[in-house]
């Protein structure tokens, strides 16, 4: 923590200077997580807290979407994402063309669209969503059938539980993808007892296997209400790291997927981000108005 006391005291005396908030995603490092930002959340709460953030600029501690989604709630606002190659592999499995390809296959059937997407995409969607409000949102709409874009196992898991019929994309989450049935089965054999949550990005195999399945946050509040004495938590590694620091009494075991994207915001970048004011995000206002208000119809159930 020795290391990181320089770059925290400038961060904190930038964040003044500057009239700054960091967001940071549940998957920023500790020191991140813990130490300068001002809101931390999944990425529901990254958009809801973006709206309403009193400052003159928002350094987004996350993937490059986030930020995105951030500059669509504030025009108004300086957004700073420390590493433009902070990207998601969600976000690169679709394109514009692709959505403007299903719609005229699909005709007439609305397009709900994950918030892990660029604007270019968002802005061709009828309604955005996330891992935290994606039932909602689809049985918002009130029709038998919807697309769902870009991630093939949250579109699965969705249809799982719900009487909307789901089309569904290929994209995948490098991370989530990789985890197995038969890591739980190995993980409950090793670890009598252990509960395991899985984010809705991992196959549908695994979410059936697990205990209980939910967006970071709500991973979060599992912890924080049913206080489980062991627990795994099938998503990217730092989210444990960030969880058990408010829960030493809890055993937490450790199988995770790093996300390299998401591993690129360092305590250095944010305090060159905030020092010469890199990388401000920008949106081509024709594709912003048409995206944010795929945002805000989220926003809005
Ligand atoms: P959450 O919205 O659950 O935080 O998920 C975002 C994400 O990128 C998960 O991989
Ligand atoms: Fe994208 Fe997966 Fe990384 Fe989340 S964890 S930012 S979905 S690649």
């Amino acid at each position: 923590w020795l290391t990181f006391l320089d770059d925290i005291e400038a961060i904190l005396a930038l964040k003044r200077e500057r009239n700054a908030v960091i967001l940071a995603h549940n998957y920023q490092t500790p020191e991140i997580f813990h130490c300068v930002a001002d809101i931390v959340g999944d990425s529901l709460a990254l958009a809801r807290k973006a709206m309403s953030a009193d400052a003159d600029v928002i350094v987004l501690a996350g993937v490059h979407f986030m930020a995105e989604t951030a500059k669509l709630l504030n025009p108004q606002k300086t957004v700073l994402i420390p590493d433009r190659r902070a990207g998601c592999s969600l976000a690169d499995s679709i394109t514009a063309e692709d959505v403007r390809q299903l719609r005229q296959r699909y005709p007439g059937v609305p397009v709900v669209t994950y918030v892990n997407t660029s604007v270019e995409v968002k802005a061709e969607s009828d309604i955005c969503c996330t891992s935290g409000n994606a039932k909602a949102v689809v049985e918002s709409l009130g029709v038998p059938r919807v697309i769902m874009l870009p991630d093939e196992y949250l579109a699965k898991n969705i249809a799982a539980q719900s009487d909307v019929e789901i089309i569904a994309w290929k994209g995948h989450c490098e991370v989530h993808e990789r985890f197995t049935p038969a890591d739980i089965r190995q993980l409950r054999e090793d670890h009598p007892g252990v509960t395991v949550l899985a984010h809705p990005e991992c196959p549908p195999e695994v979410v059936t296997e697990a205990d209980f399945s939910g967006s970071t946050a709500a991973m979060c509040d599992y912890v924080e209400r049913q206080k489980p004495p062991r627990v795994v938590l099938m998503t990217e590694c730092s989210m444990s790291d960030n969880v058990a620091l408010a829960h030493p009494d809890i055993e937490f075991i450790r199988p995770c997927n790093l996300c390299p994207h998401m591993k690129r915001i360092t305590l250095a970048n944010i305090r060159t981000a905030l020092e010469q004011n890199h990388h401000a995000v920008t949106i081509e206002p024709g594709i912003a108005g048409r995206a944010r208000l795929a945002v805000e119809r989220m926003l809005a159930i």
